[in-house]
């Protein structure tokens, strides 16, 4: 509970009310390298992001003397990167909050990508908003101006959101891949799953599910389906024309390869291949053939057949070697495990589980695995210990 007591000494230790805060160097870096809006900026763009800020708690403390401090890089993406800040009072020894945010840094050069990007943080402001997701803080722009002063249509927007503990590539490969047990991937790939129904029932299309737009949060017992910036609302055709085909090639489903054709599908068979690998740490056969470098053929992704994949038929003798608790039917879970894959990931749309099957499926193998099967009510009740901004009280 924030009292007015908590405020006196804020605005006491905090440099306000005439004491000016010295910006030091590492500040004055980030705020000329991008990483931090400065005050003026966040007030002059408060109109053109109606909705998408946060401004009053944010521009509170700033004026309290808080100041953005950068702490480490957390990933990069297509546009930008992604960094950890903490919101903090300069005097060091007298902080009494502590705010860390991942900040995702995007620059635009038109207007398209810009509204592109506000697009993906009004998306998870507004529809992807539950605790299934990563939890959505607050978004800035920085115009960038000329040498007159006057904006030049390019500039930078940071949206800032919860920071997660790091993706589904943790599971699949690297160092930290052996300490994730099949029942522990079993309960976050079912988490993932729940996350991929919810925005298939909330009428999108993610469009682009690969390990590393799959979060883990910060605690590493959740995972939130993240990076909304391919996301599209599900067309009643069913059908779009584009000229390249859109998303990640490598967990692309056949029908957007060949015929840019974009449905709710799509998504599962991109959480087919995920499932796989977080299986095998390796791509299903026909995936690998397609993508082969030097020879690549996409004519292996459009025929595949999961169920002569050798990883698929190798599921039974691999569920043996795992380590599983006791009360383990193995040959129940290789069951299912099989028929899962084999229902993300079959080549026809028309043939292939929808979001919600897959998902009651995998919380299945996961209840296999001793696992409860709450995983709705575990996700949406999880704590979100970094969510200062949500609950914060002036
Ligand atoms: N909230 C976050 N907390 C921690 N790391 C993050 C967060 N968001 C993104 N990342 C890291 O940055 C990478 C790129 O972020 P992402 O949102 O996927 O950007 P892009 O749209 O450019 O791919 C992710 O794969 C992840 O490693
Ligand atoms: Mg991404």
């Amino acid at each position: 509970m924030f009292t007015c007591a908590h405020r006196l000494l804020l605005l006491l230790v905090c440099g306000v009310g005439g004491v000016r805060v010295e910006q030091n160097d590492e500040q004055h870096h980030l705020e000329h390298s991008g990483l931090a809006p400065s005050e003026s900026s966040l007030a002059e763009e408060s109109r053109a992001l109606t909705g998408l800020q946060n401004p009053k708690q944010i521009r509170t403390l700033l004026k309290q003397g808080y100041q953005w401090t950068y702490t480490k890089w957390l990933g990069s993406g297509s546009f930008g990167d992604i960094n950890l800040m903490h919101l903090r009072c300069p005097k060091r020894e007298h902080t009494v909050l502590d705010l860390p945010v991942a900040r995702k840094s995007q620059f635009y050069g038109t207007i398209e990508e810009r509204d592109m990007i506000l697009e993906e943080a009004k998306i998870m402001k507004d529809e992807f908003n539950s605790r299934a997701f990563p939890q959505y803080f607050s978004t800035y722009e920085e115009p960038k101006m000329d040498k007159e002063g006057q904006p030049t249509g390019k500039g930078t927007i940071y949206v800032d959101m919860e920071v997660a503990g790091g993706t589904f590539k943790n599971l699949i490969k690297g160092p930290t891949a052996d300490q994730y047990q099949l029942p522990n991937k079993a309960s976050l790939f079912a988490d993932a799953m729940y996350g991929v129904q919810e925005i298939n029932r909330l009428g999108y299309i993610h469009r682009d599910l690969k390990p590393e737009n799959v979060f883990l949060s910060a605690d590493l017992n959740h995972a939130l389906v993240g990076d909304f910036g391919l996301t599209e609302e599900t067309v009643p055709t069913a059908i779009k024309e584009t000229p390249d085909p859109i998303g990640t090639l490598t967990h692309m489903a056949p029908e957007v390869h060949k015929d840019h054709e974009y449905n709710p599908k799509q998504d599962v068979w991109a959480m087919g291949v995920i499932f796989y690998q977080m299986i095998h740490k390796r791509f299903p056969d026909g995936v690998k053939q397609a993508f082969a470098i030097g020879n690549q053929d996409m004519g292996k992704l459009y025929n595949m057949d999961i169920t002569k994949d050798a990883g698929y038929e190798f599921v039974p003798n691999w569920v043996e070697e795992q380590q599983v608790p006791d009360s383990t039917d193995k040959a129940k879970l290789a069951r299912d495990m099989q028929d899962l894959l084999k229902g993300m990931l079959q080549v026809d749309p028309k043939g292939r589980m929808d979001a919600a099957e897959a998902f009651e499926q995998a919380v299945e193998i996961s209840k296999d695995l001793g696992n409860p099967g709450d995983i709705k009510e575990k996700l949406l009740t999880r704590e979100v210990t970094d969510c200062h901004y949500c609950n914060f009280k002036f």
